[in-house]
């Protein structure tokens, strides 16, 4: 079978490699088709554009399909956790015992935060969204720290260290930025604690007394940044990918991926859907008006959650937090009426030809915020408790570019479709 697409464009035939990715995919490279032909390949929203190879993760949206460098989503559910599941990701394989010491040891050292940046998150006024505190401060803590600004391209040992700090950094960053949008002092993280735990820490506890630790709320946190880590290319990876094309540092590319996550349709989701629930509840509705509201394209509403531009069967992401919710609702002793409504809408969707015949199913926003409510976690957060848990991913895609010989700026085209070349008409002549 030929490994060569033929393409006949003005009664030329051009070839075109293809090339095979190691779980079968198929690709067509067009890299070398304007050169030739004068033609670009045009693709609205990159549905169906590869735009790099990559090594970490894989998806197959048909099947319900998601492994971490080879490994299953399910399996690392399971028995992983999540700074081994980041270690996973970043650099390639599980660690050895010395080599998770090592990288914990690491995020220990660097989780303070420059003492003088305490003045910037006093800069920024009580009910301010912790999604832009959170940006601006990763985008600021590398004015605070030489090696961040000073480390070039392809410096592994010091890449190390840029990579501690950003995966520890930003969860205290994330801590201050909900203490600050509440007015509330900032909490230290302490050394006794582990990764989640810190941030819990950091997050609930006062200045008199300290927050009670709860494995069970732990181990459902740890879960939900295990199950964010990473996603191959989405629309925040692809904005770390394209910042880092330039050869920005670390710290900014993952800046620019928190505000590309924040968007309703992407990070936002697990927000938006709290905030449909209770729209829900508080109207009395069972979900079965908002689902017809959902269908209807002049409402201006969707069911947030559901949908998914890769996943055409179930996000098996999805399925394990749902059998998280239901413990984690058990073990805290929680009755969320928001929780029946879910069910309820999951259950009425799945079951509706407009969801059917479009392949609409629960993304893993849908039940991630309910979990996240049930651990107290304020519905602004949400999206802040998605960076914590994507920047992993972010630092293995930046990783990957940083080390790829080929590397080039990423630079998309565009099909023109304004207007033609016209005269510059003076103020005065123009009506
Ligand atoms: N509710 C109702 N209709 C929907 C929904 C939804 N949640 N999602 C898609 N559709 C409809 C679209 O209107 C479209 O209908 P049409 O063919 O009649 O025009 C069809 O399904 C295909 O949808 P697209 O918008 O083309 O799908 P796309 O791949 O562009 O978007 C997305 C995917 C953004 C996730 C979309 O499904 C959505 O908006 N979902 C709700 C928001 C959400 O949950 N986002 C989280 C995504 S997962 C994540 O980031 C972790």
């Amino acid at each position: 079978m030929s490994k060569e697409a033929k393409l006949e464009l003005d009664g030329k035939v051009y070839t075109l490699p293809t090339v095979e990715g190691s779980e079968g995919e198929k690709a067509v490279d067009v890299s070398s088709l304007r050169a030739t032909s004068g033609y670009i390949t045009l693709d609205d929203g990159y549905g169906n554009t590869g735009s790099c190879s990559s090594k970490i993760t894989f998806i197959d949206g048909d099947l319900g399909i998601l492994r971490y460098r080879g490994i299953g989503i399910e399996e690392l559910a399971e028995k992983s956790n999540f700074i081994e599941t980041a270690y996973l990701l970043i650099y390639g394989s599980l660690p050895n015992a010395d080599q998770l010491r090592t990288f914990s040891d690491a995020l220990m050292e660097f989780q303070f935060l420059h003492e003088d940046m305490k003045y910037h998150f006093e800069g920024f006024p009580t009910g301010a969204h912790p999604m832009a505190i959170l940006s601006a401060m990763i985008n600021a803590a590398s004015c605070f720290d030489e090696k961040i600004m000073r480390w070039q391209w392809g410096k592994t040992k010091e890449f190390d260290i840029v990579v501690a700090k950003l995966i520890s950094q930003v969860r205290t960053i994330a801590a201050y930025s909900y203490r600050k949008s509440h007015g509330l002092p900032l909490i230290y993280p302490k050394k006794s604690y582990k990764y989640t735990a810190n941030f819990l820490h950091m997050l609930f506890s006062s200045p008199y007394e300290d927050y009670e630790i709860k494995p069970e709320v732990v181990k459902a946190l740890d879960l939900i940044f295990l199950l964010h880590a990473d996603h191959e290319q989405n629309c925040s990876t692809s904005t770390v990918r394209m910042v880092a094309s330039s050869q920005a540092n670390l710290f900014a590319s993952a800046s620019a991926g928190v505000c590309a996550l924040w968007g309703p349709l992407h990070g936002g989701a697990n927000q938006a859907v709290i905030e449909m629930l209770e729209q829900i509840h508080k109207e009395g509705d069972d979900g079965s008006r908002f689902i017809a509201a959902a269908k209807d394209k002049n409402s201006g509403k969707k069911l947030m959650g559901f949908g998914h531009r890769v996943y055409k069967n179930y996000d098996p992401r999805a399925k394990i937090i749902k059998k998280s919710c239901d413990q984690v609702l058990e073990k805290l002793k929680i009755n969320d009426p928001l929780l029946d409504i879910a069910k309820h809408l999951e259950e009425a969707a799945l079951k509706d030809s407009y969801f059917v015949e479009r392949k609409l199913y629960p993304n893993v926003d849908f039940y991630s915020g309910i979990i996240m409510r049930a651990l107290e976690i304020p519905v602004e957060m949400f999206p802040v408790i998605f960076a914590i848990g994507r920047m992993p991913g972010w630092i293995a895609n930046y990783k990957e570019i940083m080390e790829e010989p080929k590397s080039r700026i990423y630079r998309p085209r565009q099909v023109y479709v304004g207007r033609t070349l016209n005269p510059y008409v003076p103020l005065a002549e123009r009506k």
